[in-house]
């Protein structure tokens, strides 16, 4: 008896179930608060089934039967009726994020909605608020690389017009015979081709910066000694510093293989060099120290320049910073591209850079990972 009852109530729930199922599958792409619903009719609709197919085929006449079927049919109501309310909550809890999403300007904050929402729901509300945060400080980032590059643009054409206004100038007089005496013609003369070292040195500088900022520049890397590479910069910047009567002293305390393209790598620390002797004073001494710690390398350039005032420090990797106030170069002025150059250059390298004052001035860092 039991057994047949079983069977009976499992068939009937079967095939309202594949029914279900099958609706359920159609509906798929509706509300969530539509497939509650049919999930509670189905639910009832088995329970019913069963109850009325085995109160009809067997023991239950008249009145128990009546009582059964209307205590079925009156819980099956209220099932219905709570998944039907608990539906219209989702559907309702769902609309509020999707207004709190409306309300997002651009490129504001997404804010998800107030009071308690279904576990998914909250995830997915998190998840935008993150994806929002990014792509917010995706857009920051852009404006302020636009702002820089505008400046940069700015600040380059007025420091290329200066230097070609002076040499069209002293070009001029000297086509035109008006300075004819043997010095000044030849004062002239060096003076244009200083310029125009001046000039190509910092067209070049900007190619470079160009191809650091498009992502483009190719490193060509090879297992290179840091220490070789120091004694390399420090010769190279030795004429400089004798003019500037600058002592130089470089140490290192073994050959520290990394992983560089000594070309570039070379550059960035030649910009350190050459910026630490400009900014020392007659008699200073620039000294520039590689160690190996743990299982980086640290490069140091140490000079005299009296500090870099604190609001300045994290600037002066920034394109076309330059520290002073008034910004016509000097004999050795720069476009203020040196250092934000260095830094492109280690961070290809998957570098760090970062200055610190420090003693009689500041120190400069380069930080590699020490080649295995
Ligand atoms: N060794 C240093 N000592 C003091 N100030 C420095 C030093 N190196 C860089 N600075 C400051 O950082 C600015 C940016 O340097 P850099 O990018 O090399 O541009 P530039 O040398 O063309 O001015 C400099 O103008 C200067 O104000
Ligand atoms: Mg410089």
């Amino acid at each position: 008896m039991i057994l047949q009852i079983m069977a009976v109530s499992a068939g009937l729930g079967l095939v309202i179930a594949s029914l279900g199922l099958a609706l359920l599958r159609v509906l798929r792409r509706h509300s969530i608060g539509v497939m509650l619903a049919v999930v509670a009719v189905i639910t009832v609709a088995a329970t019913l089934a069963g109850v009325v197919a085995v109160t009809l085929a067997m023991i239950i006449e008249g009145r128990p039967r009546n009582i059964v079927l209307t205590v079925v049919a009156i819980g099956g109501l209220v099932g219905l009726g709570v998944a039907l309310i608990n539906a219209r909550w989702v559907v309702l809890a769902s609309r509020r994020l999707v207004a709190a999403l409306d309300d997002v300007s651009p490129s504001g904050r997404f804010v998800p909605p107030q009071g308690p929402l279904p576990a998914e729901l909250e995830t997915i509300g998190l998840a935008l608020e993150q994806a929002y945060e990014r792509l917010r400080l995706g857009q920051e980032r852009e404006r302020t690389l636009e702002s820089a590059r505008r400046e940069l643009v700015a600040w380059v054409s007025h420091d290329l017009r200066t230097p070609l206004a002076g040499m069209r100038a002293m070009a001029e007089a000297l086509e035109d015979g008006v300075a004819d005496d043997p010095d000044t013609v030849k004062r002239y003369h060096t003076q244009i081709r200083l310029e125009v070292d001046r000039l190509s040195g910092m067209v070049d500088d900007l190619f470079e910066l160009s191809r650091i900022h498009a992502g483009t520049l190719r490193l060509s890397r090879n297992k290179v000694g840091l220490a070789d590479l120091v004694a390399d910069a420090l010769a190279g910047v030795e004429p400089l510093a004798r003019a500037k009567r600058v002592r130089l002293s470089g140490e290192a305390d073994a050959v520290l293989p990394v992983d560089a393209d000594a070309g570039e790598l070379s550059r960035a620390v030649r910009n350190l060099v050459v910026n630490a002797i400009r900014h020392t004073p007659a008699d200073g001494t620039v000294s520039v120290r590689a160690v190996a710690e743990g299982d980086t390398v640290s490069l140091s350039v140490l000079d005299c320049c009296g500090g870099i005032p604190e609001d300045d420090l994290p600037r002066v990797f920034d394109v076309a910073f330059r520290g002073e106030a008034a910004r016509t170069p000097g004999p050795y002025g720069g476009a203020g591209l040196g250092l934000a150059i260095a830094r492109g250059i280690v961070e290809a390298h998957q570098g760090m850079i970062g200055v610190v004052n420090e003693g009689p001035g500041c120190r400069f860092e380069i930080r590699l990972p020490l080649s295995g």
